[in-house]
């Protein structure tokens, strides 16, 4: 299938299966990306019903204490696999919308979108292991809000990956500590997945950040691209994970005007 047509499907389909199928292979990637057509931007997703994006007061997520309890756990692990989902969308609604941007850049979304998917299955194996289904609950369009923040690439990264993405890098390993701590292991194994994998997404963002703002010092790149509500006080949790922020490539002044801001909400809440 072409890159633009798995991408729409992903964006646009009520079928959460759909939304799971596994992006084309390098070679039809390749040739897809070499006739990159007209931007669209899609302005909502498709969603089943059990999905439909509700307002945040119809969709409270227990604080990261609720972890101790399975029925708590589960209701944020079904926030969390809702994460998965809207980044799964969003990587596809950019492959959509940003048909300019260089293939490489391209290619990467079509690669962190086949992460997301699989972060989407294990949370779902781990919500089906509590006895919930992913939609029991009701949940949030936090990312999709933001749209209008996704104006080009850089916008786009600086948001994605170096806002949301970046503060997963504290939240992730808070709750793989919380699930470990409350003795389900195999939740924490996945919260580890995730977090490894994160690391990548993070790294992403910024190779391309450095790449699409020339020789601009990165910091000042970044807060350039970002606007309130977005921006570094949402880029982190309140306990810093300096040593991830290493390993996804950031530099140490990067690291240090990160480390140096406050966080906006308390560590391992979920949206
Ligand atoms: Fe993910
Ligand atoms: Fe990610």
């Amino acid at each position: 299938m072409d890159v633009r047509d798995h991408a729409e499907r992903i964006v646009a389909s009520t079928s959460l299966t759909d939304k799971l199928a596994p992006p084309p292979g390098p070679a039809e990637l390749d040739a897809a990306l070499a006739t990159p057509g007209p931007p669209l931007r899609i302005t909502a997703p498709g969603r089943p019903a059990n999905l439909a994006i509700v307002p945040g007061r119809q969709a409270r997520v227990p604080p990261l204490a609720g972890m101790r309890d399975p029925g708590q756990r589960a209701r944020i692990l079904h926030a969390l696999a809702n994460h998965e989902l809207q980044a799964i969308e969003l990587f596809a609604w950019a492959v959509l919308a940003f048909p300019e941007a260089p293939a490489a850049f391209r290619r990467g979304l079509v690669a962190i979108l086949a992460d997301e998917q699989r972060h989407l299955a294990l949370y779902c194996g781990r919500l089906a292991a509590h006895g919930v289904g992913f939609g029991d609950h009701p949940v949030t369009g936090h990312f999709w809000n933001k749209l209008d923040h996704l104006t080009g690439p850089c916008e786009f990264v600086c948001a994605m990956n170096l806002t949301f993405e970046n503060a997963n890098l504290d939240f992730a390993g808070d709750y793989a500590v919380a699930a470990r701590a409350a003795g389900d292991d195999a939740t924490a194994a996945v919260l580890d997945q995730v977090h490894a994998d994160e690391i990548g997404h993070v790294h992403f963002g910024w190779v391309w950040l450095r790449r699409l703002t020339g020789d601009r010092d990165p910091w000042q790149a970044y807060l350039d691209h970002v606007r309130p509500p977005l921006g570094p006080a949402r880029a982190r949790g309140a306990r810093f994970d300096r040593e991830a922020r290493r390993r996804a490539g950031f530099d140490e002044a990067f690291i240090a005007a990160l480390e140096a801001v406050a966080p906006t909400r308390p560590s391992g809440q979920p949206r």
